[in-house]
């Protein structure tokens, strides 16, 4: 069986030296990689900008940088992919243009244009075939459930786990999390807050048992 995972977040460049990105480390994501190489599948894992190195040679890693490459990466390998799990905090806007040269300060208002990014996730939700399972993520700070429930049926996913931003030790840089893991058929499972690699675990068996 074949995994692909995005993990990490994504870089939009604004000129040579500057970005937009966010707080996402890769942990949740690269703790997925080795859990779903552990049960025994091959992985390709596609990153974008993370300071964590992968060892295991069960794991295939693509380096990306922004929500463009991303896409485009995910876009050439979803098809030969028996499950996919989109874990990646992918920008959701990028500059209309990135400067040639690094912008110079000036005393008036900068105006940066944006323009919305694809949703990976959603594009690979509208090419799942029979015998495709996906997987989103969702992190949410209010009306939670009802988000992640309508995300997972929007971008045509089988599973969304959900991270609530209002728990304490969970989501963004900890090396724990709290989720909550929701079906397609309404059944859900709350996790207790545990280590991310013990809750990558948790979320594989929760697949695994679906593909069976
Ligand atoms: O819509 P929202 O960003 O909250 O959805 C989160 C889910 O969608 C996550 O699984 C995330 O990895 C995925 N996503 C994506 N591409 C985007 C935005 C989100 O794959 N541009």
């Amino acid at each position: 069986m074949r995994v692909l995972i995005t993990a990490g977040p994504t870089y939009e460049r604004i000129d040579p030296v500057r970005f937009i990105g966010n707080h996402s480390t890769g942990k949740m994501g690269f703790a997925l990689a080795e859990a779903f190489a552990d049960r025994g599948f091959d992985v390709l894992l596609i990153a974008g900008p993370v300071h964590i190195v992968t060892v295991n040679p069960a794991i295939k890693r693509i380096d990306v940088v922004s929500a463009d490459d991303m896409y485009r990466a995910v876009m050439q390998h979803f098809a030969e992919s028996d499950v996919a799990v989109f874990c990646a905090a992918v920008a959701d806007f990028t500059p209309t243009v990135a400067a040639d040269r690094k912008i110079k300060r000036k005393t008036d208002d900068l105006v940066i244009r944006l323009k919305p990014t694809q949703d990976i996730a959603a594009a690979a939700g509208r090419q799942k075939r029979q015998g495709q399972f996906i997987v989103g993520f969702a992190l949410e700070t209010d009306d939670e459930e009802a988000n992640a429930v309508d995300k997972m049926q929007r971008k045509n996913l089988d599973m969304i786990v959900l991270n609530s931003l209002n728990d304490q030790g969970a989501g963004f840089g900890y090396d724990t999390n709290k989720v909550t893991v929701i079906e397609r058929n309404g059944r859900r499972t709350d996790f207790p807050l545990q280590s991310k690699t013990e809750v990558a675990r948790r979320i594989v068996e929760a697949v695994v048992e679906k593909l069976a």
